[in-house]
């Protein structure tokens, strides 16, 4: 990994998925107003990654000061490298289920900053029960669920207490998606959900239990 020599703000991790690309090119246009603040993508493939900022370069965005950094999650050493590197790991590698722990104890043990979009319960919980002593004797933020299947559905609790009288005890959120003339141009002809979300549902689906004795999850690395 090309490791940069000043510590970045912020890097994307999985920045070439589908769910990092969009991450990165809404990154780039924010950035652009923010020159001061030192970003960068990452993943596995140095090619994937130029060519997820070649796109928002195309869409009208200067990318050419954002570093590239290669980390595995198979690879605990580069994990560690990229999580000295910045002070906060946006995590976009799914499903969290088989690669999320990696990159929090790695971010835990360097003292940085992580998100997430997951929405995997079982996760959150078993991130919950591993690492909130450590994230908090080190000083760092561990934010799981910051996606679109979470962050509306919080938002609309809050609405919903903030405008109605009483006290909400239960809320009901629904998630629809529909094949669109759009969707079928794009190529999406064989269904309306990737295939790493259909993954991380079914990882949800089958966990009902204490995370920790759900053995569809991986062990505690050594
Ligand atoms: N909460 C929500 O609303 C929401 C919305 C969308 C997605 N998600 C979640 O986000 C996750 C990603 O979804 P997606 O559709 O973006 O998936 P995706 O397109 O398959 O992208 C997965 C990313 O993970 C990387 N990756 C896989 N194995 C890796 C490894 N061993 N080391 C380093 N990188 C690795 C892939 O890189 P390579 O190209 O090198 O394989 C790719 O960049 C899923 O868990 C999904 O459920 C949540």
């Amino acid at each position: 990994m090309g490791a940069p020599h000043e510590l970045l703000d912020l890097v994307i991790f999985g920045g070439n998925g589908y769910t990092g690309r969009l991450a990165v090119h809404q990154m780039a246009v924010v950035m652009s107003q923010h020159p001061g603040v030192r970003w960068g993508v990452a993943g596995r493939s140095r090619g994937k990654l130029e060519a997820v900022l070649r796109e928002a370069k195309e869409k009208g965005v200067d990318t050419s000061d954002v570093a590239i950094l290669l980390a595995d999650v198979d690879d605990a050493d580069s994990l560690s490298r990229l999580c000295r590197s910045c002070r906060l790991v946006v995590n976009c590698c799914g499903p969290y289920a088989r690669y999320g722990e990696w990159v929090v104890a790695a971010a835990v043990a360097e003292g940085c900053h992580h998100v997430d979009v997951s929405a995997e319960n079982h996760f959150t919980r078993l991130i919950e029960s591993r690492y909130d002593a450590a994230a908090r004797k080190a000083g760092v933020f561990v934010i799981t669920s910051c996606g679109l299947s979470s962050v509306p559905v919080d938002v609309g609790v809050t609405y919903l207490e903030q405008n109605f009288q009483g006290t909400l005890s239960y809320v009901d959120s629904y998630l629809t998606t529909h094949p669109t003339a759009v969707s079928v141009l794009r190529g999406w002809r064989h269904g309306v959900i990737r295939y790493s979300s259909w993954e991380s549902m079914i990882h949800g689906m089958a966990q009902k239990k204490d995370p920790e004795e759900d053995h569809t999850l991986p062990q505690k690395r050594r």
